[in-house]
């Protein structure tokens, strides 16, 4: 696993469970990673995992999990790129989109996952916030471990199509986390703000076109569902809005700046999402 942050180190969990051995590749790091993990009913796990460097590595790698946050991913494969071969059943475990876009040896068709469960913390303690659905598709049939899988990572749904819940998590990404990181607000504010509200609408209407172009099925109104997880969520901080606080890289270029570069391989004007992602380029708060 490369990245046993929140998700990873949640994901890490449930392998287990299933009786996989999980070993997160680190540069640094100590040889094994304590963590404690809260659950929404109260109960805390402990979870003891194996870290290599990547020199330490000897063998091919036949499965990896990709989680670590995606600006980071360009740091973090190169290292390993000489273990995966054609046949690694790589899982993105991760927001956005095209992160891995050029960095995978030829062959290799990611399976991609899409969470909507939602953990905070530092290592090594992870607090999982919520449980919710994560799904779990790309390319080819339902592999062979996924069943057993299923039995202990409670709502793990295998999807052919993954691009739908992908796409609906990418919109709301793409308005929530831009639009309270700039402002510094929580994900309420998006609903109680007008200003915020037309921001959200316009985001909203350009992802909906890019989308429409891409694929014919995709349902578009978007801001119905970007409103209810704002709902949802209204005291929460979003991700985006925590990186900018403490200064961290954000993940705009994948979740925005996606959208903003296929729109320009269509020909399609998405003005509103190229303004926030030159906001959080620049650091300022959008005009
Ligand atoms: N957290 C959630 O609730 C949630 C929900 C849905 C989707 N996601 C998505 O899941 C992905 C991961 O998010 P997260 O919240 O788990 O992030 P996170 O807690 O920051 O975890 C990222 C992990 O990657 C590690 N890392 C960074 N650079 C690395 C490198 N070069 N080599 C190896 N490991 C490296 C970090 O280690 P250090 O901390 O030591 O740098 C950290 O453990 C993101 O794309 C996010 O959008 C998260």
């Amino acid at each position: 696993m490369l990245g046993a942050g929140n998700m990873g180190t949640l994901s890490a969990w449930y392998l287990t469970r299933a009786g996989h051995a999980v070993t997160v590749i680190k540069d640094n790091a100590s040889p094994m990673q304590e963590k404690t993990l809260c659950f929404p009913d109260g109960q805390r796990h402990s979870l003891n995992l194996p870290v290599r460097a990547p020199g330490q590595i000897s063998t091919t790698i036949d499965h990896l999990i990709v989680a670590v946050k995606t600006p980071y991913s360009q740091v973090a494969l190169p290292p390993i790129i000489q273990h995966l071969h054609a046949h690694t059943q790589l899982i993105r475990l991760q927001n956005g989109l095209g992160a891995l876009d050029g960095l995978l040896p030829h062959g290799i068709l990611p399976l991609e996952a899409v969470s909507t469960s939602a953990v905070k913390g530092q290592h090594p303690h992870h607090d999982i916030v919520a449980e919710n659905t994560t799904w779990l598709g790309g390319h080819g049939e339902k592999p062979p471990w996924m069943n057993d899988l299923q039995n202990h990572w409670p709502n793990l749904v295998w999807t052919r199509d993954i691009r739908i819940p992908q796409w609906q998590k990418l919109v709301a990404n793409a308005v929530i986390n831009p639009l309270t990181a700039l402002h510094d607000v929580p994900n309420g504010q998006i609903i109680d703000d007008p200003s915020l509200r037309l921001c959200a609408e316009k985001i909203c209407m350009e992802a909906d076109m890019v989308l429409q172009a891409l694929n014919n099925d995709w349902p578009g109104q978007s801001l119905d569902n970007v409103l209810a997880v704002a709902r949802a969520t209204a005291n929460n901080t979003s991700s985006m809005r925590a990186d900018r606080q403490r200064g961290a890289t954000t993940e705009i270029d994948a979740i925005n700046g996606w959208i903003v570069r296929q729109a320009d391989q269509l020909g399609i004007e998405a003005p509103e999402n190229q303004a926030v992602v030159s906001a959080l380029r620049r650091g300022s708060v959008a005009g």
